[in-house]
C-alpha cells in the first residue's frame, strides 16, 4: 500500500494520474463544495490535526481495497461457474475419450493421457453437449479443445480482472464521499446534516449492482471475441505441435495485445456503457429506477456518468493491461512450474500437454480459497497476484482524490 507522505502531497501526485476534464461536474453530488474545501485546507495547517486526518484517510483507504478484495472473492463461482458452462472443455475431453475407446488405431498418436487425468470430474448437466460433440470428428475435436480451452483461461483471467477492476472503481466512488466527510468533520468543518438518506442508501447500493452487466453479458462478450483471436492465432497449431512455455504464453500474450488495441471490447466487458445495455441491466436489478435516467440531477446518473469517464480513460485501458498480463504471467510461471520446474532451457511440450495444463490452472482461477496457509490461505495465486499490483492501488487512489 502506498504511503502518503502528505495529505496535501497525496492529492496532487495522483490528480496527474487521470486528466480529468470534466471533474468539476461529477464532484456536485459529494456535497463538498469549494467553502468546505478551503476549511479543509485551512486546518491542514495544524500538524496534529493533519496527521489524524492523514491516519484516517490512509486506513479507509486500504480498507476500502480490502473490501474489494472480499467482495471477488465472494462473487467469483458466480462469475466463474457461467464461463466454465460456456466453454465446456470437460465434455470435449469425455467425447475424445469415448472415442478413444471405441476407436483405437486412430487415437494411438495422440497423447492424452495427460488431458485425461484433469478431466475425470462429472461434467453433470451437460449430457445434451456431449451428444453434440460426440457426433464429432476426432480431428473436429480436438480443435475445439483447442481453441476452448485456451479461450476459457483468457475469458477467466479477463472477467476475473475487470471485476475486481470495477469494484475497485465503484467502491471508491462511493467510499470517497464517506471518507471526505470524516476528515471535513475531523479537521473541524461541517457537513450538512442527514446527508446520508436512505434514497442515497437505495442509490447507491442500486449503482453497485449494476456490475449485473459484467457477470451477465460482458464475460460473454469478451469470451466470443477471445474465441476468435484464439483460432486465428493457433490455427497451425496442433495437438503434437511442440513448444516451450515461453512461446506458448508469447502466443497468449499476442492474443492479448489485439484486445487491448481494441478498447471497446475492454468497455463492453465492464460495464453497460451504451444506453441500452444500461437499460437492460436497471431493468434486472432495479426496474424503478429507469426513470431516474432521465434525471440529470439524479445521483445515480452522475455515478453513471461518472463511472463511463474513467472507464473512457486510457489509464484506466492500461491498468485493465497490466492485470491481464499479470494473469498470463502467473499462468506460465504455474505452467513451468508444473512442467519443468528445473528450468530446462529450451525444453518443449506438446500442444496436448499445456491443454491439459489449462485444464488444472482453469480450475485454480475459479476457487476463492486455493492460496496456501503462507499466503494467509484466502483467494488464489491469479487474484492475489493482481490484488497486489501497484497500478489497481494507483487506479483507485487517483478515484480518492477526484473531488474538486
Ligand atoms: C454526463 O457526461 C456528459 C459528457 O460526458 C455531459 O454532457 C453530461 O452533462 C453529464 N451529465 C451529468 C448529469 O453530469
Ligand atoms: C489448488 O488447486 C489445484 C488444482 O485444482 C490443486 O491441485 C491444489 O491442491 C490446490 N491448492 C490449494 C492450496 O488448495
Amino acid at each position: 500500500m502506498p504511503v502518503f507522505p502528505t495529505l496535501a502531497a497525496f492529492f496532487r501526485r495522483h490528480k496527474k494520474k487521470l486528466l480529468w476534464t470534466s471533474a468539476v461536474g461529477f464532484s456536485l453530488y459529494l456535497l463538498v463544495n469549494q467553502f468546505v474545501i478551503k476549511r479543509f485546507r485551512n486546518f491542514q495547517n495544524s500538524l496534529k490535526q493533519e496527521l489524524l486526518v492523514k491516519e484516517q484517510i490512509r486506513r479507509r483507504f486500504i480498507q476500502t481495497q480490502q473490501d474489494c478484495y472480499l467482495t471477488i472473492l465472494a462473487l467469483l463461482p458466480v462469475l466463474t461457474q457461467p464461463v466454465l458452462n460456456f466453454l465446456p472443455t470437460e465434455a470435449i475431453t469425455s467425447a475424445l475419450k469415448r472415442k478413444k475407446n471405441t476407436n483405437k488405431e486412430m487415437s494411438d498418436s495422440l497423447t492424452t493421457e495427460n488431458l485425461m487425468a484433469h478431466s475425470s470430474q462429472d461434467i453433470g448437466g451437460s449430457t445434451s453437449d456431449l451428444s453434440v460433440f460426440l457426433s464429432k470428428s476426432k480431428l473436429e475435436l480436438w480443435h475445439d479443445l483447442k481453441v476452448k480451452s485456451i479461450s476459457r483461461m483468457l475469458a477467466l483471467i479477463y472477467s476475473s480482472a475487470g471485476l475486481l477492476l470495477l469494484t475497485r472503481l465503484q467502491l471508491n466512488i462511493l467510499a470517497r464521499k464517506a471518507y471526505l466527510e470524516s476528515a471535513i468533520v475531523m479537521a473541524g468543518g461541517s457537513v450538512p446534516q442527514n446527508s446520508q438518506s436512505s434514497f442515497d442508501y437505495f442509490i447507491e447500493q442500486s449503482y453497485l449492482s449494476l456490475s449485473w452487466w459484467l457477470l451477465n453479458h460482458g464475460w460473454m462478450r469478451v469470451a466470443n471475441g477471445l474465441e476468435t483471436l484464439v483460432e486465428s492465432k493457433f490455427k497451425e497449431i496442433t495437438p503434437k505441435t511442440e513448444m516451450t512455455v515461453e512461446t506458448f504464453t508469447q502466443m497468449l500474450s499476442e492474443i492479448n495485445a489485439g484486445v487491448i488495441a481494441d478498447g471497446q471490447l475492454v468497455k463492453n466487458l465492464l460495464f453497460p456503457t451504451e444506453y441500452d445495455s444500461l437499460i437492460e441491466t436497471l431493468m434486472n436489478t432495479n426496474p424503478e429506477l429507469v426513470n431516474e435516467l432521465e434525471n440529470k440531477e439524479s445521483n445515480l446518473v452522475k455515478l453513471i456518468n461518472e463511472t463511463n469517464f474513467i472507464i473512457a480513460n486510457d489509464f484506466t485501458l492500461h491498468v485493465f493491461s497490466s492485470l491481464v498480463r499479470s494473469g498470463v504471467d502467473t499462468l506460465g510461471d504455474s505452467i513451468s512450474v508444473a512442467l519443468n520446474p528445473d528450468n530446462v532451457p529450451g525444453r518443449v511440450h506438446k500442444l496436448a500437454t499445456f491443454l491439459a495444463q489449462l485444464s488444472v490452472q482453469s480450475s485454480v482461477i475459479c476457487d476463492p480459497q486455493n492460496a496456501s496457509e503462507d499466503e494467509a490461505g484466502t483467494g488464489n495465486i491469479y487474484i492475489n497476484n493482481f490484488n497486489d499490483l501497484d497500478e489497481l492501488d494507483e487506479f483507485s487512489a487517483s478515484i480518492y482524490s477526484n473531488f474538486e
